[in-house]
C-alpha cells in the first residue's frame, strides 16, 4: 500500500501566520513525499527504510538513528491514537520524498502527513482530514516548537487554503495562476528563522505588529485576487509581501538576487517562500510557457533548482 502528500508553498503571510495574522498556502502537487508499507508475514523484524538517506533500520533495535527520529515519533503517535494496536512484525515500511529538505516547501510536514496517513492505512483506520491535520500538528510541534499549523494542513487538505492560527482553515477556489519556484540551495531550519524574529519583535513590538498587521492585511486582498482571478493585482500584492518580509529580516541576498531575476524576465510579482533567510522563492508567470522561461534564467542565475506549478480550481494544481 502507498501514501503520497504534496508539498507546499506560501504565497502569502509567513511569520505573521505565527501572530495569528491570516495566510494563503497552496499544494504543489508536482512535487512530493510518498510512503508504501508492504506486508510479509516473514518478517519478524519490522523495519524501516528511509530512501533518501539509505537507512534502513530494524525497529527490534534499541538505538534510533537521528535522521529516522520522525518516523518513529510518528509510529508512536500512531500507535497512542489508535486503539487497534500496531503489529510488532510482518511489516517494512519505506519513505522518499522529492521535496527538498529545510527550503520552505513543506517537507517535514509532507513527511509527517504521508507517515500518518500510511499507518492508517495499514491499520485499516478512517482517517478524516481534520484528525490527519490534527495529529500531523503534533508532529510539526515536535519538529518546529511554535508552527502556526499552515504547513501541515495545506498538505493534509491537498487544496489551497486560507488559514489563521486561531480561527482555522477555509478552503478556497482560485482562478489559474502559474508560478516559478526557485531554490537559493540555501537550507534554512523554519524553527530557527521563526525564533530569531519572535527575538527582533520582543525588541521593536510595536513596528513588528504593524508589519505583522499589514502582511495579514495583504493576504486578505491576495485571497480576493486569486478568487477573482486578478492577475496583476496578485502581482503586486507579492511584491508588497516581499517588502515586508524584508523589513521583518528573513530576506537573503540570495533570494532577492532570485527574485530581482524573475522580475526583470517579467514576472508579475515574487517573493520569498516559507521561512525565509534561504530556501525558496516564487514567481507568478503570465503563462505556464512565460514561467518555463523564467525558470530557465533562475537556473542561469543560480537557482540549484525550479519547479513550475500551475494552480487552478478544482484540484490546487
Ligand atoms: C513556514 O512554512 C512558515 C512560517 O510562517 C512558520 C509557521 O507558519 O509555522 C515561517
Amino acid at each position: 500500500m502507498k501514501a503520497t502528500a504534496p508539498a507546499k508553498i506560501i504565497l502569502f503571510g509567513e511569520h505573521a501566520v505565527v501572530y495569528n495574522q491570516p495566510a494563503i498556502a497552496i499544494p504543489v502537487n508536482d512535487v512530493k513525499a510518498f510512503a508504501t508499507i508492504e506486508t510479509d508475514a516473514n518478517l519478524d523484524d519490522p523495519v524501516v527504510r528511509a530512501d533518501d538517506f539509505g537507512i534502513e533500520h530494524s525497529l527490534n533495535k534499541k538505538s534510533v538513528p537521528g535522521k529516522i527520529e520522525h518516523i518513529m515519533k510518528a509510529l508512536n503517535l500512531v500507535r497512542e491514537n489508535s486503539n487497534s494496536g500496531f503489529p510488532d512484525k510482518g511489516w517494512r515500511l519505506s519513505v522518499s520524498s522529492k521535496i527538498p529538505v529545510a527550503r520552505g516547501m513543506g517537507s517535514s510536514a509532507a513527511i509527517s502527513v504521508v507517515l500518518i496517513k500510511i499507518f492508517f492505512k495499514y491499520l485499516k483506520l478512517d482517517l478524516s482530514p481534520s484528525r490527519l491535520i490534527d495529529l500531523s500538528y503534533e508532529l510539526e510541534k515536535f519538529h518546529h516548537g511554535t508552527p502556526s499549523g499552515i504547513d501541515n494542513a495545506v498538505i493534509s487538505l491537498g487544496a489551497p487554503i486560507l488559514f489563521q492560527k486561531e480561527k482555522g482553515f477555509k478552503v478556497f477556489h482560485p482562478k489559474t495562476f502559474h508560478f516559478v519556484i526557485g531554490d537559493t540551495g540555501i537550507g534554512k531550519k523554519t524553527a530557527t528563522v521563526v525564533k530569531d524574529v519572535a527575538a527582533r519583535y520582543r525588541k521593536a513590538m510595536a513596528s513588528y505588529k504593524a508589519i505583522f498587521e499589514a502582511i495579514g492585511s495583504v493576504a486578505n486582498q491576495g485571497l480576493d485576487a486569486l478568487s477573482l482571478g486578478q492577475h496583476k493585482k496578485l502581482g503586486r500584492l507579492m511584491n508588497l509581501n516581499q517588502s515586508l518580509l524584508d523589513e521583518l529580516g528573513v530576506s537573503s541576498p540570495e533570494l532577492e538576487h532570485l527574485i530581482h531575476t524573475a522580475l526583470e524576465n517579467g514576472a508579475l510579482g515574487a517573493k520569498l517562500c516559507g521561512a525565509g533567510k534561504g530556501g525558496c522563492m516564487v514567481a507568478l508567470a503570465d503563462s505556464i510557457e512565460h514561467a518555463e522561461k523564467i525558470s530557465v534564467k533562475l537556473s542561469e542565475a543560480g537557482a540549484k533548482q525550479t519547479f513550475v506549478t500551475t494552480l487552478k480550481r478544482g484540484n490546487g494544481k
